[in-house]
C-alpha cells in the first residue's frame, strides 16, 4: 500500500516523509518515531499551546460515548454515500481528517472506499482512541491552526467536521479539482437540549461564514442540512454537555442533573467546497 503524503514539521525543513517500518523521514534526517499506539506525533515545540494539548479529556471520553451511542452516525452515512461518489477516490488517492477525534469518521469511510485515509489532531488521547477505532488509517498528531502536515496538492477529499479549518492550509494540500466538506453545527442542533437549559431554542447560522472564508481557491457546490433526533437518557445528555462544554457553566449544569430522557435533535450543516 503506499503511504500516506506526510510532510516533515521541522521548521523550514517542509520535506515529504517517507514510511520506514515505526518510523517516518526526509530527506534532510529529520525522524519522527510512530507511538506504540500506533500514531505518529509530528507537533514541534512551536505548535503546542500547553503541556497538554488538546480538548479536555473528559470531553474527549463523553465525545466517544456519545459515538457509541450513535450521535453523528447520520453525517458518517451521508459522508460515506457522497465520498464514495466521489470520482477517482482510487487506492492511491488521500482523504483528510482534520480534527479527526475519536476516528469515527474514518472507520465508517472505510467501508466505502480503500483509498489512504490520513486524520489530524492536536490531542494523544483522541489520536490513541482513533488509531483504535480506524486501525487501517494513518492518525497524525499536529496543531490544524498551524500548518497542515501533509504535501501541496496530495489530497482528494479534506473533511473538517465541528472541527478547525484553515482556507490556505485547505487550499494548499488539496489538488485542483479536489473537494473540501465543512461541517458545522445548524442553527437547529441541540434546540431542545438548550430550550430545557437556557429557554432558548435556536442559534445563528454559520455556513455562510465559512463559505466565505474560503472564497479564495473554493467554490461552494453545494450545501446539505443533515440531521437526526434520537432519544437520550440523562447519561447521554450529561455526555453530551460534558462535549459540548455546555454543562460548564454552572446554572445550565444544575439545571442539567434534574434533566429526564428527552429526544434531541443533532444538526449540521454541510457546505461541499471544490478546489478550483
Ligand atoms: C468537536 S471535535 C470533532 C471531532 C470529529 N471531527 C467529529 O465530527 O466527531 C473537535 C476535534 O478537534 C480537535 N482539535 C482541537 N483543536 C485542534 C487543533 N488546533 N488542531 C487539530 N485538532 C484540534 C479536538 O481534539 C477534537 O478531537
Ligand atoms: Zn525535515
Amino acid at each position: 500500500m503506499t503511504s500516506a503524503p506526510l510532510q516533515c514539521s521541522v521548521r523550514t525543513c517542509g520535506a515529504s516523509l517517507e514510511s520506514q517500518g515505526r518510523t517516518w523521514r526526509c530527506t534532510h534526517g529529520h525522524s519522527f518515531d510512530v507511538a506504540r499506539e500506533g500514531y505518529v506525533n509530528l507537533l514541534q515545540p512551536q505548535d503546542r499551546r500547553s503541556a497538554q494539548p488538546g480538548d479536555p479529556a473528559e470531553a474527549v471520553a463523553a465525545r466517544a460515548f456519545l459515538g457509541a451511542a450513535g450521535v453523528g452516525r447520520a453525517l458518517n452515512q451521508w459522508l460515506g454515500d457522497r465520498v464514495s461518489a466521489e470520482a477517482g477516490l482510487a487506492a492511491d488517492e488521500v482523504l483528510l481528517d482534520v480534527g479527526c477525534g475519536t476516528g469515527d469518521t474514518l472507520a465508517c469511510l472505510a467501508e466505502g472506499c480503500s483509498c489512504i485515509r490520513v486524520g489530524i489532531d492536536l490531542s494523544t488521547d483522541v489520536a490513541r482512541r482513533a488509531i483504535r477505532r480506524a486501525p487501517g488509517a494513518t492518525i497524525v498528531v499536529a496543531n490544524a491552526d498551524r500548518h497542515w502536515p501533509l504535501q501541496a496538492q496530495s489530497v482528494t477529499v479534506a473533511l473538517s467536521l465541528h472541527a478547525r479549518r484553515h482556507p490556505a492550509e485547505a487550499a494548499r494540500v488539496l489538488r485542483p479539482g479536489g473537494l473540501l466538506v465543512v461541517a458545522v453545527p445548524a442553527a437547529d442542533d441541540l434546540h431542545e437540549l438548550r430550550q430545557a437549559l437556557h429557554g432558548a431554542g435556536s442559534t445563528r447560522e454559520r455556513l455562510t461564514a465559512v463559505i466565505e472564508a474560503h472564497a479564495d481557491g473554493f467554490h461552494c457546490e453545494a450545501q446539505v442540512r443533515v440531521r437526526q433526533t434520537l432519544w437520550f437518557e440523562p447519561d447521554t445528555l450529561r455526555a453530551l454537555l460534558q462535549a459540548t462544554y455546555r454543562g460548564q457553566r454552572t446554572q445550565a449544569a444544575e439545571r442539567a442533573t434534574t434533566l429526564s430522557g428527552m429526544w434531541v435533535t443533532t444538526a449540521s450543516d454541510v457546505a461541499m467546497l471544490r478546489r478550483g
